[in-house]
């Protein structure tokens, strides 16, 4: 599967999503966010990390820019990067910041705003694009490559449950 598209009526919807997205997670995958703000992103981000293991808090990395977390994988203890790029005021703050060693096939990334990095980040297995509706939410997700087809391939979400 390539393209998923479904409603999120309320936030209990979304983070239905970020657990479902939790069980086919693969060490390495690149998954950017988009959408404005408050259009749930880091609430997807935190549903994920809290269904893949994590027990504290999930904050959005405002100021920092990036927080790392340690997940299980299939098993496995993943390191995750969660990214908020929207206070960075240029692209080469990512570099300087060495960000850019923090993308490798070892650990997973959830990208905040990756628009304000446009041009230095790699082209992501998956893309989740999030529209504020009338009621809830729209989301979209895009799987680029392969590993982000066999992710979708793997989803198995019921949006009311
Ligand atoms: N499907 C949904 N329908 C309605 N409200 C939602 C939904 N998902 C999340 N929310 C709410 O929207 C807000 C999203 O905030 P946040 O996740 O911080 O957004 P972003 O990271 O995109 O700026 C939270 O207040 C959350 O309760
Ligand atoms: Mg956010």
């Amino acid at each position: 599967m390539q393209h998923y598209k479904t409603s999120l009526v309320d936030e209990a919807a979304t983070q239905a999503l970020g657990k479902s997205l939790a069980h086919c997670l693969q060490v390495g995958i690149v998954i950017n966010l988009h959408g404005d703000l408050g259009a749930g992103k880091t609430a997807l981000t935190r549903a994920i990390l809290h269904a893949a293991g994590h027990q504290g808090t999930v904050k959005s990395p405002t100021y920092t820019l990036a927080e790392p977390y340690e997940i299980l994988v299939q098993g496995q203890v993943t390191k995750l990067m969660h990214f908020d790029l929207y206070r960075m005021r240029s692209p080469d703050e990512f570099i300087e910041a060495g960000f850019r060693d923090e993308m490798n096939e070892q650990t997973i990334c959830i990208i905040e705003w990756p628009e304000k990095a446009d041009g230095i980040l790699p082209l992501p297995d998956l893309e989740i694009h999030f529209a504020i509706i009338d009621v809830g939410r729209e989301v979209e997700l895009r799987a680029l490559s392969e590993k982000g087809k066999v992710c979708l391939s793997q989803l198995h979400f019921a949006p009311n449950l």
